[in-house]
């Protein structure tokens, strides 16, 4: 959540914070700044809105001469966590007397108490965050020791701070220098330390190809290289945060999905060290999009290696009591590697004995830190805040990793593995045709627009299926969206149909339904009669050659014939492209949907 970057060098520093910030605007969008720090001190422009506001703000202010001419600076864009998203509450922030700007990640969970006892000694306030106690504890630090230098300053207030932070502090007095540390909260730095941002993408847009994950706790100056760290070396392509061509981000990476599958099915996990004849229990745990992939993963471990398998959302399991000891496996899964919850449901599981394995999209995230396994998704920068390919990555490498685990326990016949793996590797040009009806799809989909809400039913990993697709609609197009169990709608849900619907085609209720070749496919054709004799309007996704559907519905959209196993690989696709479409119909910007962000390194 948030995007830092900060920057000192021979150049101008403007222009490197912003194009920065561009590119971890994914990462909360609702207000920006940037204070830039030369011999005369500090200035500090901010905005509320998103980074373009804040280049408007900067572009009237072009006269001032320090803007351009200053090397030195820090930047943030802001996911509000405490005080509305306004001017004064965007970072960075300062204290009473301006000599220093900080810029914060994270939450400083004692802010309240920090505040009060500031205040009680003098201390003005300008905005609602609990960032701004970092700046008045600086000046207070200051004028209790004036002979103290900057990082001496600051390590005198970092252990007064309780909660999470990725911190860049500019100190009028240390010209050219900006200080950087964090807790909980990521920080990169470039190894010549010219550079660090939250994430990796503000340090390749700058040309930065060698870097230091900054481990907690550890306070590093900019201005000087690096020494005493791991250096990493980037190889994540530039053009990867291009729109090249798409629209917008989230198509482009809908449309990535083919290399995406080849890739994640690439993954072997007999070279770890998962000692699957220990493993007694299995939790997966998750958030949002990823706790989805997490429950397919659930049916198929559970299913083929016969280990009962829980699947829970991190934020419950994490102040839970879970019975775990060390016969336990426990799958974190994560895109970011950074989500909150997540990380500290990992660190509850080792802490009680379980081995943690992660599955993850960023390599160097904290989660890498924290698990005792590490395996590596491969989806590529995701930048869309709605998660799609690492969606369709997780669930294939959980696939791999059920299909392993069977196989190690001795429980999958050589032909059933083998037909199931055929069926994997026809999945890249199976996704592909799906995105060649893009148009078809979104003729389908078009039966859902203006409606108030849109309703999801299928079985088993239909079901899943549907979660995941309901969850997209509503986060992207703010259009309310429900997915059930198709066996469970007609134990209350299914009153939301309006009747309506017997007579007004049009303002039906949609019901988009997972009808695809299934065990439970019968069961699941009574569900969609049951819903139409109710008045709905049915979308159906279905498995090609199903002449049967299109009976009973116009609107059907055909996925081509998969395993039962991978079905929630392919309809994820139409999923996809109807909650796009749906956004972009409805005029919402898809790569930043409101109150979100990326990464959720808060709780
Ligand atoms: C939805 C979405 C979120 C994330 C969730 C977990 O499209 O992206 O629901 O899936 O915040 O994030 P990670 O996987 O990074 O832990």
């Amino acid at each position: 959540m948030c995007g830092i970057v900060a920057y000192t060098g021979a150049n101008s520093a403007l222009p490197v914070l912003i194009s920065g910030l561009k590119r971890l605007e994914y990462r909360g969008y609702d207000s920006a700044g940037v204070s830039l720090l030369d011999d005369d001190g500090i200035v500090t422009v901010k905005t509320a809105g998103k980074v373009s506001d804040l280049e408007k703000e900067l572009a009237d202010l072009s006269e001032d001469i320090r803007l351009t001419s200053a090397t030195c600076g820090i930047a943030h864009t802001r996911w509000a966590t405490h005080g509305t998203p306004c001017t004064a509450n965007a970072h960075p922030h300062s204290g009473c007397k301006g000599r220093f700007a900080i810029v914060h990640n994270g939450i400083i969970e004692n802010y309240l108490a920090l505040r009060q006892a500031l205040e009680d000694q003098g201390h003005h306030f300008r905005s609602d965050t609990d960032s701004e106690v970092v700046a008045h504890l600086l000046e207070q630090a200051a004028g209790l020791d004036p002979n103290a230098d900057s990082a001496a300053l600051v390590k005198t207030i970092l252990p007064k701070l309780q909660g999470s932070y990725a911190l860049a502090i500019l100190d009028r007095d240390s010209a050219g220098r900006v200080f950087c540390v964090c807790h909980d909260s990521p920080l990169v730095v470039a190894a010549d330390g010219s550079m660090a941002a939250s994430d990796l993408p503000a340090l390749i847009c700058a040309g930065v190809n060698e870097v230091v994950y900054l481990p907690d706790d550890q306070l590093v100056g900019l201005g000087r290289p690096l020494t005493g760290f791991t250096i990493k070396r980037i190889d994540t392509d530039l053009t990867e945060a291009e729109h090249s061509g798409f629209p917008d981000f989230m198509l482009k990476e809908i449309y990535e999905q083919p290399a995406v599958a080849k890739y994640a099915m690439r993954n072997d996990f007999s070279n770890l060290d998962l000692n699957t004849r220990d493993i007694r229990r299995v939790y997966v745990v998750a958030c949002g999009t990823s706790y989805h992939a997490g429950l397919i993963g659930r049916d198929l471990i559970e299913k083929w290696a016969q280990l009962p398998v829980d699947a829970r959302v991190a934020s419950e399991f994490r102040y839970g009591n879970p019975y775990m000891d060390e016969h336990t496996l426990v799958i974190a899964l994560t895109q970011s590697g950074e989500t909150a919850d997540t990380l500290e449901a990992a660190k509850l599981a080792r802490s009680r004995g379980a081995k943690v394995l992660a599955l993850t999209n960023v390599l160097g995230s904290r989660i890498t830190q924290v698990a005792d396994i590490v395996v590596n998704i491969q989806a590529s920068l995701e930048i869309a805040v709605a998660a799609t390919k690492s969606y369709v990555a997780q669930v294939i490498v959980l696939t791999k990793l059920a299909l392993y685990l069977a196989c190690a326990r001795g429980l999958l016949t050589p032909a059933h593995l083998t037909n199931i793996e055929a069926q994997m590797a026809l999945l890249p040009d199976q996704i592909q045709s799906l995105l060649d009806q893009r148009q078809t799809i979104e003729q389908v989909a078009c039966q859902c627009l203006n409606a108030h809400t849109v309703l999801y039913i299928g079985r088993g990993v239909g079901a899943t299926t549907c979660l995941e697709g309901a969850l997209k609609l509503k986060e992207i197009s703010y259009v309310h969206a429900e997915a059930f169990y198709a066996g469970e709608i007609k134990h209350g849900p299914i009153a939301l149909i309006d009747p309506i619907g017997v007579t007004d085609k049009v303002k039906a209720t949609p019901v988009i339904a997972v009808a695809c070749a299934q065990a439970t496919y019968d069961k699941m054709i009574s569900n969609i009669e049951e819903v139409q004799a109710r008045g709905a309007k049915v979308i159906a996704i279905a498995s090609e050659g199903d002449e049967h559907i299109a009976e009973l519905t116009p609107h059907v959209i055909y996925i081509p014939h998969t395993s039962e196993c991978l079905m929630p690989v392919l309809a994820a696709i139409p999923m996809q492209l109807i909650a796009r479409y749906i956004a972009v119909e409805h005029g919402q910007n898809v790569d930043q949907p409101r109150n979100l962000a990326k990464s959720v390194t808060v709780e």
